[in-house]
């Protein structure tokens, strides 16, 4: 018998059996991101046609909380139209988890940031306008560039 830890009865059937694992060649938008709470990792693929998910995995390179909001969010976003998916939050992505620990919060950022970058990197790839990341407020990096972690 599982040990009671705090978690929902969907995020451990989501973490024991994650829907949507893996990669995809042909990928129309591809998403990487790290949380740099912890320092995991999460890559999203999608399939897009007529501007629906069309198709979509995941590879999560963190905790089981991170799974299962990731395989979570997979589903969440299989079928749904592209601006939809923009405003899935880490809160909707934990509510459909019926929760997560306060603790483990942080790891649903990955799952919904991840899916974001996905579908801006399809956009980027058919020539529309994705603005610019902002850089933090009061940041000063006087080069600029993306090397180091507030940039
Ligand atoms: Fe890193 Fe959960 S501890 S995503």
């Amino acid at each position: 018998m599982a040990q009671q830890i705090g978690y929902s009865k969907k995020v451990m059937e989501h973490f024991m059996n994650p829907k949507n694992v893996g990669t995809m060649d042909d990928a129309d938008g591809h998403g990487k991101v790290g949380n740099p709470i912890c320092g995991d990792l999460m890559e999203i693929f999608i399939k897009v046609k007529d501007d629906k998910i069309e198709d979509i995995r995941f590879q999560t390179f963190g905790c089981g909380s991170a799974i299962a909001t990731s395989s979570m969010v997979s589903e969440m976003a299989k079928g749904m139209r592209l601006d939809e998916a923009m405003k899935i939050t880490r809160n909707d992505v934990a509510d459909e988890l019926d929760g997560l620990p306060p603790v483990k919060m942080h790891c649903s950022n990955l799952a919904a940031d991840a899916l974001h970058e996905a579908i801006k990197d399809f956009k980027r790839k058919k020539g529309e306008i994705v603005e610019e990341e902002e850089k933090p407020a009061g940041h000063t990096c006087e080069h600029n560039h993306n090397h180091c972690d507030t940039c």
